[in-house]
């Protein structure tokens, strides 16, 4: 509607600055231009500029980079006397969010993956243990120079330690404006297409990846977890997923699931020498929950407003 109204204007606009050609012209001619004619001149011009301006205006937040929840895919490429200039800066980014321990097993495979693209179309975090640097000396991924988070914290398997640490990733990817997609990614990921296909893939679609479901065997929700999460929200799936930005926003923003986590979901403390059952030992009535495979995909459940139906669901066989 307001589109068409704003076009009807143009041609308005249009029509009435051929009749201020044609009254320059008239003008011209005359020699002697009555002051009038120049204030009407004058006030065409003026319109005109203002109407040019709010055209631009709004196709600038028709097609702009904030257009239809920021996931624009169309670089702007302005031609200006033959060469060609990008304004690259508006391009979306794809963020690579790493969980590691220390070292890059694949990075050979990375390297050759990152190497065709363009350092402004993604960007890379990388969570290693405390104090690990990524460096020339222990890498030959030139993307994962230096991008390791300066505030990671110690990982320990199937605890609440690992959601706290991708939270620390999506925060710090969070941060540059021009990341759209997020990756979570471990150091054993390898990427099977080539970067543009990605790109395209993800982008064109206004969804995240997210692999989840309803494990029937599964006895990882815990009671105490009520109200905030009920047994019907508790889903599980892979802790690797592709998320969009209104996505990343929600878990990295979420103060209600999270701690609920913490709280209540935890894995059972085994002694190294363990071979039995537990549910025949001393850890009876011991709750036993690893909450990565769960955190992403029940937060999205839990959540009203941007609930796993607005997400991709995929699972494995
Ligand atoms: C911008 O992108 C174009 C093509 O994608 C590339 O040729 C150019 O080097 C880039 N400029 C900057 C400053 O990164
Ligand atoms: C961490 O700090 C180092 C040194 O100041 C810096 O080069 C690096 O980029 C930082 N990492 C991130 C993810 O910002
Ligand atoms: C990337 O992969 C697509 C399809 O998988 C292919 O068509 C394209 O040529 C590849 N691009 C490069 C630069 O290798
Ligand atoms: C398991 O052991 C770790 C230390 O090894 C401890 O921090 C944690 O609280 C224990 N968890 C439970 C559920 O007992
Ligand atoms: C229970 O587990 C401990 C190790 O944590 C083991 O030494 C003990 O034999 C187990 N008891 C039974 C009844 O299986």
């Amino acid at each position: 509607m307001l589109v068409i109204v704003r076009t009807e204007k143009l041609f308005d606009w249009l029509s009435r600055t051929r009749r201020t050609v044609f009254l320059q012209a008239d003008m011209k001619r005359k020699a002697t231009a009555s002051p009038r004619w120049r204030w009407k001149f004058g006030g065409f011009l003026l319109m005109g500029t203002l109407l040019t301006l709010f055209m631009l205006v709004h196709l600038q937040t028709l097609f702009g980079p904030d257009a239809s929840d920021g996931a624009n895919t169309v670089p702007v490429v302005t031609s200006f006397e033959g060469q060609q200039f990008s304004l690259n800066r508006t391009k979306s980014k794809l963020a690579f969010m790493f969980l590691t321990g220390h070292n890059m097993a694949l990075d050979i495979l990375w390297n050759q993956f990152f190497e065709e693209v363009e350092e402004h179309e993604y960007s890379v975090y990388i969570h290693a243990r405390p104090g690990y640097s990524f460096s020339k000396g222990n890498t030959i991924c030139r993307s994962f120079i230096n991008r390791q988070l300066n505030n990671s914290i110690l990982v320990e398997w199937g605890e609440a330690t690992m959601i706290r640490a991708e939270r620390l990733l999506l925060t710090e990817a969070l941060q540059d404006p021009l990341n759209q997609r997020f990756f979570l990614l471990s150091d054993s990921c390898i990427p099977l297409y080539n970067f543009t296909h990605i790109y395209n893939y993800v982008m064109s679609s206004q969804k995240s990846f997210v692999d989840s479901f309803v494990d029937k065997n599964d006895d990882q929700y815990n009671i105490l977890m009520e109200p905030v999460i009920s047994e019907d929200k508790w889903r599980k799936g892979s802790q690797w997923v592709a998320l969009t930005r209104k996505h990343a926003e929600v878990i990295a923003g979420d103060s209600t699931v999270f701690p609920s986590f913490v709280d209540h979901c935890k894995k059972i403390n085994l002694s190294d020498n363990w071979k039995g059952d537990p549910m025949n030992n001393e850890t009876i009535g011991r709750h036993n929950c690893i909450p990565d495979e769960h955190y992403i995909q029940t937060l999205l459940a839990v959540d009203p407003i941007y609930a796993l139906r607005h997400c991709l669901r995929r699972t494995h066989p």
